[in-house]
């Protein structure tokens, strides 16, 4: 893992492998350097802008352009990272994506030193975020293959104490270890994760942080009723799971409940998906890991707020024991749900474990799933699908908003509840015509049937924005993203302060 420390001095007599500046597009594509460049820059005799220029840079966000430096500067490799038009205040997201680039295009390096300006916590966690890098399953090292940063050093430009800068890149490396760690299991394959392992890696991990541990296994989970959970995992020869992880701070008046999907594998069963990328459905459980690893997170960083996690987990495969369209089912809290297609196997997860939650008691419930590919289609790869109740779902879409992982509110419309009125249970778990209209909603529109009235809820479909088929760009990397793990241990803190 990537470390931080805090630079003080000139960097251009930092004895690193690399030093990053920052630089910004004046309006017409023309490099200009920003504040920190000043001493690397003094010692290139002021030519580094024209330099950067003839290289093409043109300080756009996230742009990486290397020089060598010929010991100009005593760092062999200088790198300038595009920060934008410059108006005035340098924004937080900038900031972490120009780290996060800049970290991630020197993996391979042991010590590099950011000479950028603006704040010191977007800078530490986005260099955190950026160096991420999985270590994946190779029997013999990779050919070239470059290891993430190991150390990084952030320049402090904020007034303040040497400890406040400190506590914050401590700050900084809790929250980047939870979403790496939800990364990890992301990425990880999906026979290697499945569900008695998930569970048993969420526990050890929890344990560790003093977290109150229960897990259910399958004959407890008949025994508790939990339908939804059972019936999605009963095709699979790795039986289900339910993970409940509780944090409870001295003198805390709020309590925080934090549901996500844990599908470790998702073929969609006897309503079987397409062969062709499949394979991403091992990241159906990437609620799942952000609600644990963020748990694990918040009580490293103490908040006076109980927190506890749900975490349902199975695996969703065709076989003769599968549930099949046409089953009802009944649930955790009694509803009877009619199946119509078993590649709607979030729901029947989620709802059981929302009811838990709910019977626990809570003040606040926020569930994430990679639920519908609705989501992709109307929000894209990158905005989170926001339903519940108006208040809550503001609240959480203002803090996804500041930490980079942004929400959308959208409708649960009456019409769409009508559509899921069933011939023979309770309500059915899609539209009963099997009209895709409005995907999204279905799937938040059927989880609010287990919500009382009066709980603040939000559902945050993750769908898209969980896992990166693309290429790296800014902090993110290839694969799972670790979103909304941020927006999780930020909620917490809110809560806490806030009530
Ligand atoms: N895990 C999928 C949703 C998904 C799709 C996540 C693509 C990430 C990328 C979910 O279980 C699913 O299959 N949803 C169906 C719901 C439908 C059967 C009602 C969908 O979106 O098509
Ligand atoms: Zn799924
Ligand atoms: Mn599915």
């Amino acid at each position: 893992m990537t470390s931080l420390n805090l630079a003080d001095g000139d960097p251009s007599t930092a004895a690193v492998d690399a030093v990053v500046v920052g630089v910004f597009d004046d309006g017409d594509g023309v490099p200009q350097l920003a504040p920190g460049a000043e001493q690397v820059s003094a010692a290139l005799n002021g030519g580094l802008a024209d330099a950067l220029r003839r290289l093409g840079a043109t300080g756009a966000v996230g742009e990486v352009t290397k020089l060598a430096t010929f010991g100009a500067i005593k760092a062999p490799v200088l790198v300038a990272v595009g920060l934008g038009a410059d108006d005035g205040e340098v924004s937080a997201e900038t900031l972490r994506r120009a780290a996060g680039a800049a970290t991630r295009a020197l993996a391979g390096s042991d010590r590099v030193v950011l000479a950028l300006p603006g704040a010191l916590r977007p800078v530490a966690e986005g260099a955190l975020l950026g160096a991420y890098r999985f270590a994946g399953y190779r029997t013999r090292p990779q050919a070239g293959r470059r290891e993430a940063v190991k150390t990084v050093s952030v320049r402090s430009a904020e007034e303040g104490t040497k400890a406040a800068a400190r506590a914050m890149l401590k700050r900084a490396t809790t929250v980047t270890g939870a979403v790496a760690q939800a990364r990890d299991w992301i990425n990880a394959a999906p026979n290697e994760l499945r569900p008695p392992a998930f569970a048993d890696a969420i526990a050890a991990w929890a344990g560790t942080a003093g977290l109150d541990v229960e897990v259910l296994d399958e004959k407890a989970l008949k025994k508790g009723g939990y339908g939804g959970i059972l019936a999605v995992g009963q095709g699979s020869a790795a039986p289900p799971r339910f993970v409940r992880l509780a944090y409870t701070a001295r003198g805390a008046t709020s309590r925080l409940a934090l549901v996500g999907k844990g599908i470790t594998f998702d073929t969609g069963g006897v309503s079987i998906k397409p062969a062709a990328n499949m394979w991403e459905m091992k990241s159906d459980m990437s609620g799942a890991a952000a609600v644990a690893a963020a748990v694990v997170a918040i009580a490293a960083l103490g908040p006076k707020v109980n927190v506890t996690a749900y975490v349902p987990i199975a695996e969703n495969m065709p076989s003769g024991t599968s549930y099949r369209p046409g089953d009802v089912v009944t649930m955790r809290d009694g509803t009877r749900v009619e199946v119509l297609n078993t590649d709607a196997e979030g729901r029947m997860v989620l709802a059981d474990a929302m009811a838990r939650a709910i019977e626990d008691g809570t003040d606040y419930l926020l569930e994430t799933s990679t639920l519908t590919g609705g989501q992709i289609i109307a929000l894209g790869k990158r905005v989170s699908g926001l339903m519940g109740t108006e208040d809550f779902c503001n609240r959480v879409r203002d803090i996804g908003a500041r930490v980079g992982e942004p929400a959308w509110p959208m409708p649960l419309p009456d019409d769409v509840r009508k559509g899921m009125d069933s011939e023979v249970a309770d309500i059915s778990q899609v539209n009963a015509g099997m009209d895709r209209a409005g995907h999204m909603l279905q799937g938040g529109v059927f989880l609010s049937h287990f919500v009382p009235d009066d709980l603040p809820w939000a559902h945050l479909d993750i769908a898209g924005p969980s896992y990166n088929a693309g290429e790296p760009t800014g902090y993110l990397p290839k694969g799972g993203t670790g979103v909304p793990v941020r927006t999780l241990i930020e909620l917490a803190e809110d809560v806490a302060a806030n009530g």
